[in-house]
């Protein structure tokens, strides 16, 4: 048994009365291997064993107010319920079918002796891959409207000095789309979340939050050295949160595990997310799409008007041909509505999102669009200019319900700090994309799409926490740096940075990364300041590692026309699975998955690396038992590499089990892609 001081009293039952002295509360998780101990004394903490290693130290809770004393030191645990819950629900698309939920709660009240503001709650749950909590605050004297001034939320890493961290800066002018940083965790400052690190022990941990909804972000602030604390991003006059009890924050998460890949088979965030509060969501349609994008990025056509306007009827009808005849669902059009001509980066207040370039008749492209089974797929850029966007979005959202559009991409560039709105008496503030204030513009988006029976793909969105368990027609999203970097961005992504991802963005779920491009030499192989640093086998691959429900075929139609054996692979990749296996991996160097498809037997996988060539061996038992498939492999040639080589790619077949093992060579910056199809 663990020491505890002589004034600690270890509690476990249900307290009624205030005691006198400190006292201390654990909880443990299912599998007992994560131990979390509430304690008072110096104010109200909490500390986190894993596999019996002090792995949080006692750290801070609590709250502090505009108008009202704070929820500080001077708090003692009154008392302290506990539950437990084993259960299983099912998410309508996803990277699984059943998600179980299994874990031990403990509810901590926790009160002062003053008049005001004097008591609240902290519930914590214990899962076997991690810890969440979330304050709980009634309506009591001194607490009706309240305004946030500071979270006190720590999180004190043990050990910290050899711990290394992968993280993007928070409050930065480019939101989250940056390249990541690799560091000791000392050295970070001021980062988003899911911010994620590794002990010298090899302890994964990966700190971020659930069910953000009407309060403001949390990003991390490093304090002294190992000390990281909430630090919640405010809006234009400073507050941080304007509520009012009764109220309850978001979860703070800590996904823990011995490994890397341990990570990634978590489904921490999405447990602590409200069940489905939209009811029949069958019209919420995973698949692929193509699109009037990419040529815009690469140059070759303009979103504004003129000789090269991308978004023409007669470019549309092409690509909805060409959707057809591959069996894509969607066909993207950006650049179809009035606004995009000059700088589009400033045209917030003068997008029309109803009115349409004379070169682009929606009736016509989706009349043209049913006859072939493919729908149209919405845009909406709105430069960061919210409040043009909210007037118009009813007559949006109906214009194109009309015309039988179901899924529309929204877009908020604009630099950190500058969404604009119009306040109540008509002046213009300015205000983070990860404010209270414009987290609520997202959802409201979300909400009111869902009234459309419309889904919203995000782009320069609010960080996901899960929302996509209560609102399923919040279908994808951006939030990284995504290809459009590899076409214009300085630097363009790195050959590691999808091997950062899924360990670090993709935890919060699924990302619209547009994978896909064919053709890696638009401006010359020997251009390296903006091509794909790839393989062509590492962006088949990027299908299975990055999960979306949604996933473009990003490359122009004539490169995938060019090489239809290895865009057969694009065709055969489902956006939607029955599993999910994350089978291999260490962050920032190479990672494989392993995806079976809902509502079939055929399984997946994805594998890729960093810049370094390597080979990694799995074992192939995640197929199913006694079953035999044909394995259609997609990889790196002989002599592939990413700089000069990057098309060499073979496509071979193999009969195997689950009781094969494959060794996977994968190029620098390659991947591998299989298609395991079960044979009857
Ligand atoms: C940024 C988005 O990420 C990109 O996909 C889109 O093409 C442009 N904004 C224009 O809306
Ligand atoms: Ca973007």
């Amino acid at each position: 048994m663990k020491f505890l001081p002589l004034f600690h009293i270890a509690i476990t039952a249900l307290l009624t009365s205030t005691p006198l002295f400190a006292q201390s509360i654990n909880v443990s998780s299912p599998n007992g291997k994560i131990i979390l101990t509430v304690e008072d004394g110096k104010g109200p903490s909490y500390s986190v064993t894993f596999n019996n290693q002090q792995t949080i130290n006692r750290s801070r809770l609590g709250l502090a107010f505009k108008k009202a004393p704070a929820f500080d030191n001077s708090f003692i645990i009154q008392n302290s319920k506990k539950n437990s819950n084993n259960s299983t629900w099912q998410l309508p698309w996803g990277e699984r079918k059943n998600v179980v939920d299994n874990h031990n709660e403990l509810v901590v009240s926790f009160t002062s002796d003053r008049k005001l503001a004097n008591h609240f709650k902290v519930r914590f749950r214990v899962f076997n891959d991690g810890i969440g909590f979330r304050y709980e605050v009634e309506k009591q004297p001194g607490l009706d409207k309240v305004s946030i001034t500071d979270e006190a939320t720590e999180f004190v890493i043990n050990q910290y000095d050899k711990a290394t961290a992968w993280w993007i800066p928070a409050r930065g002018w480019n939101r989250y789309e940056y390249t990541y940083n690799t560091t000791p965790l000392t050295k970070v400052d001021r980062a988003h979340t899911p911010f994620t690190f590794k002990l010298a022990n090899g302890t994964h941990l990966s700190i971020h939050e659930a069910a953000l909804v009407d309060y403001a972000a949390m990003t991390i602030n490093q304090q002294r050295d190992g000390t990281l604390k909430a630090d919640l991003t405010p809006w234009s006059d400073g507050t941080l949160v304007k509520t009012e009890t009764n109220f309850k924050s978001p979860w703070r998460t800590i996904q823990i595990s011995k490994d890397a890949v341990g990570l990634l088979n978590s489904d921490l965030i999405l447990n602590l997310n409200e069940p489905n509060k939209l009811g029949d969501v069958s019209w919420v349609e995973p698949g692929k799409y193509v699109g009037i994008w990419w040529g815009m990025h690469i140059n070759e056509n303009t979103w504004g008007s003129g000789d090269k306007h991308g978004a023409t009827t007669s470019e549309t009808l092409r690509y909805m041909d060409f959707a057809a005849k591959y069996n894509f669902k969607g066909v993207l059009v950006e650049g179809w509505n009035i606004g995009w001509d000059g700088s589009w980066f400033d045209n917030g207040d003068v997008f029309s999102f109803t009115q349409s370039y004379d070169d682009f008749d929606v009736k016509k492209v989706t009349d043209y669009g049913k006859s072939k089974n493919v729908r149209l797929v919405g845009h909406h850029e709105t430069s960061g200019s919210v409040t043009n966007y909210r007037n118009q979005m009813s007559d949006a959202y109906d214009l194109y319900q009309q015309h039988g559009v179901t899924q529309i991409k929204t877009g908020y560039v604009a630099d950190g700090g500058m969404i604009k709105r119009i306040d109540d008496q008509g002046i213009v503030r300015h205000e983070w994309h990860d404010s209270q204030f414009t987290i609520g513009e997202y959802l409201h988006s979300v909400t009111e799409a869902a009234k459309h029976k419309i889904s919203i793909n995000t782009h320069e969105p609010i960080k996901d926490t899960g929302l996509r368990r209560t609102y399923p027609n919040w279908i994808s999203r951006e939030g990284a740096r995504g290809q459009e970097f590899n076409a214009w961005g300085n630097p363009p992504n790195p050959p590691e940075h999808t091997t950062i991802l899924p360990f670090t963005r993709m935890l919060a779920g699924p990302m619209d990364f547009t994978p896909g491009i064919f053709d890696l030499s638009f401006n010359g192989l020997g251009d390296k300041s903006n091509r794909p640093q790839t393989t062509l086998a590492k962006q088949l691959a990027l299908y299975v590692v990055l999960y979306s429900p949604i996933q473009m075929a990003a490359d122009l139609p004539r490169n995938y026309e060019a090489n239809l054996p290895a865009f057969q692979f694009i065709l055969d990749v489902p956006t939607d699975w029955h599993e999910s296996k994350a089978i291999a991996g260490e962050v920032g160097e190479y990672v494989v998955f392993a995806r079976q498809e809902r509502n079939g037997n055929d399984w997946f996988l994805g594998a890729l690396t960093d810049e370094k060539a390597r080979e990694v061996t799995i074992s192939l038992e995640f197929l199913a038992k006694g079953k035999y498939y044909q394995a259609q492999i997609y990889r790196d040639g002989e002599n592939a590499e990413w700089v000069n080589n990057p098309y060499e790619m073979i496509i071979e077949n193999k009969e195997v089990s689950a009781k094969d093992s494959l060794t996977l060579k994968l190029a620098t910056s390659g991947g591998t892609a299989i298609r395991f199809m079960a044979l009857d």
